[in-house]
């Protein structure tokens, strides 16, 4: 069977497939565009694209820091950080103004990438920060002491509308919703861009949704074609041009803690994310 070239040309969020080009190299560094990957719901893929997105961005020479805001660390785990054996870690930065977030930073295998690390620690801020002065924008502060440093700042979320997240909301520029491709995903994003437009109104106006990720697209299945189609009818452009398929690299890439840029770079997942680097770059989400 012969595909009419129509067809050939669109990529499966049903758009014509655009190829993004190769952003230019940045002359200076800093400030950082900071973006947080929410969605409450667990296991929708925030790590995973926090942990690929950022390698995809420093592949691009872009400086990223990574910040690990999840209690169960596996933004750190990731990265080959034993969560038990860290002195220091965000919730210490957070929670005494003494400890200066340069010594918890730590420099990770891959070239342009740091980690400000977490561990089961981070759980007991939830319930401490809500006596703190301020106490939605205590990440906020603690980031703008090294916002300079990098171009791009991403947070990885934990999968909670909680204290901890507003944190990030009020810390950054953009929120990217990692969204998985099945049925009852759906029901959650409303709740959660309400979450979202809360903190534009009281707490950081100028955040905005960067974009809608579509991830564990399985293009067999009839199934992950009609989610996808209703991701799209709710949310429009916003929706990325770039999905990330279900590809069991993806968990053998975490086992071996690296990104699946430099675990398995030739692999359709590792291009699928610095197709996103480049189209996050081409819309202005980051620099
Ligand atoms: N595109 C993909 N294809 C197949 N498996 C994937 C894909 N993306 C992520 N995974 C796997 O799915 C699991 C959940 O992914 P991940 O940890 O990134 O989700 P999360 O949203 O951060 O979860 P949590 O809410 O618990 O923090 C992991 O085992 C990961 O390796
Ligand atoms: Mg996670």
């Amino acid at each position: 069977m012969t595909q009419s070239p129509n067809e050939q040309q669109l990529g499966p969020t049903g758009r014509p497939l655009v190829t993004y080009p190769d952003p230019a190299p940045l002359q200076t560094h800093g400030p950082a565009r900071i973006i947080s990957m929410v969605n409450q719901k667990g296991g929708v893929g925030k790590t995973t694209s926090t942990i690929n997105l950022g390698a995809a961005l420093a592949e691009c020479g872009r400086k990223v820091l990574l910040v690990d805001f999840d209690p169960q660390g596996a933004l750190s785990a990731g990265f080959g950080a034993n969560p038990h054996e860290l002195d220091l870690t965000v919730y210490n930065v957070m929670m005494d103004r003494k400890v200066d977030i340069h010594e918890v930073i730590q420099p990770t295998e891959t070239e342009n990438i740091d980690l400000l690390p977490a561990n089961i620690d981070l759980s007991a801020a939830e319930v401490q920060l809500v006596n703190e002065v301020a106490r939605e924008q205590v990440l906020a502060s603690a980031l703008r002491k090294v916002e300079h440093e990098y171009d791009v700042i991403l947070i990885d979320c934990q999968p909670s509308l909680g204290l901890l997240t507003v944190n990030a909301l009020t810390a950054s520029h953009g929120v990217i919703i990692p969204l998985i491709c099945e049925f009852f995903a759906l029901r959650a994003v409303a709740l959660l861009v309400d979450s979202i437009e809360k903190v534009q109104d009281r707490l950081n106006p100028k955040l905005q949704i960067d974009g809608v990720l579509a991830t564990m697209f399985d293009s067999r299945t009839l199934h992950s074609k009609e989610v996808l189609a209703r991701i799209i009818d709710a949310f429009g452009d916003k929706v990325f041009d770039t999905v990330i398929k279900r590809t069991v690299k993806f968990p053998d890439a975490t086992v071996s803690a690296e990104p699946i840029l430099s675990y398995a770079s030739n692999h359709p997942g590792a291009e699928a994310y610095r197709q996103l680097a480049r189209e996050l770059i081409s819309r202005g989400g980051a620099p």
